[in-house]
């Protein structure tokens, strides 16, 4: 029976960073370190299934990575073209649901028809749904549905907080409760700007690939013992005044 750290978030969101600097760290190329990072997001996808949280969100490819060396930007879609081929049958069979946040219409021709297929495939899993942020941005992401609700016609006076929500590449899906970035980095980088108003932060300087379970169950330990105000006051301060 696994322990675990309760209450749990429903929805983390991770920014998967420092793979770069852990392989330039051990004298490796930087592609290496994606690919200790991909290793390490199996082991947390895994650890995810096992403590009961329900959604994930993971930034592996943001809008803005089109600008790094061509080598580094084929290497990563490489990558995704390997998880799928090597991984989607295993995750499949722990009840893992992929679904995609962002654009594909970048990517070449296979690799959207792979992520259409996975996503096809996983479509009635419910244990984990997984959201792929894959060619990704915030920003995009709202000027997006600004463009879907003006062609849809929506009046003013009809949009919403609630609306916008269902107009995101993240509809129906809930805001994340935690958002994890690693390697220290203290910047937002476009990730769920939105969905992360009132979620809570949790950083750390430990590089992705090295973020294991033990990391992760402290992130999720921290979490719970977060006092989640949403710009109200707690229940303590509430009971004293
Ligand atoms: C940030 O580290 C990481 C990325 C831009 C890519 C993250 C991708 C993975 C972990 C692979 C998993 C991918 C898929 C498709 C499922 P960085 O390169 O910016 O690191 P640095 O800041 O140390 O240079």
């Amino acid at each position: 029976m696994v322990q675990k750290p309760s209450p749990l978030p429903a929805h983390v969101a991770i920014i998967m960073d420092g793979n770069g600097r852990w392989a330039i760290s051990r004298g490796l190329p930087r592609l290496a370190g994606h690919r200790a990072g991909t290793e390490n997001l199996r082991r947390i996808i895994t650890a995810c299934v096992e403590f009961g949280i329900k959604y994930l969100t993971i930034y592996a490819f943001s809008t803005e990575n089109w600008g790094r060396p061509r080598e580094e930007v084929e290497g990563l879609m490489h990558i995704l073209e390997d998880v799928i081929d090597r991984e989607l049958n295993e995750l499949h069979k722990e009840g893992v649901q992929l679904r995609h946040i962002g654009h594909l219409e970048r990517l070449a021709p296979t690799i959207q028809e792979k992520v259409l297929q996975a996503i096809e495939l996983t479509h009635n899993n419910d244990r984990l749904i997984l959201n792929v942020a894959f060619n990704y941005g915030g920003r995009d992401e709202i000027v997006c549905a600004i463009q879907k609700m003006l062609r849809d016609n929506v009046k003013p006076e009809e949009v919403t907080a609630e609306l916008v929500s269902r107009y995101l590449f993240t509809a129906g899906v809930p805001d994340p409760d935690l958002i994890i970035r690693t390697s220290g980095e203290l910047r937002v980088s476009n990730f769920l700007i939105w969905q992360g108003a009132y979620s809570e932060w949790y950083v750390t300087s430990t590089y992705w690939p090295d973020f294991d379970k033990e990391e992760f169950r402290k992130a999720l330990d921290t979490f719970a013992q977060r006092d989640r105000r949403y710009g109200g006051l707690s229940e303590t301060v509430k009971g004293n005044s």
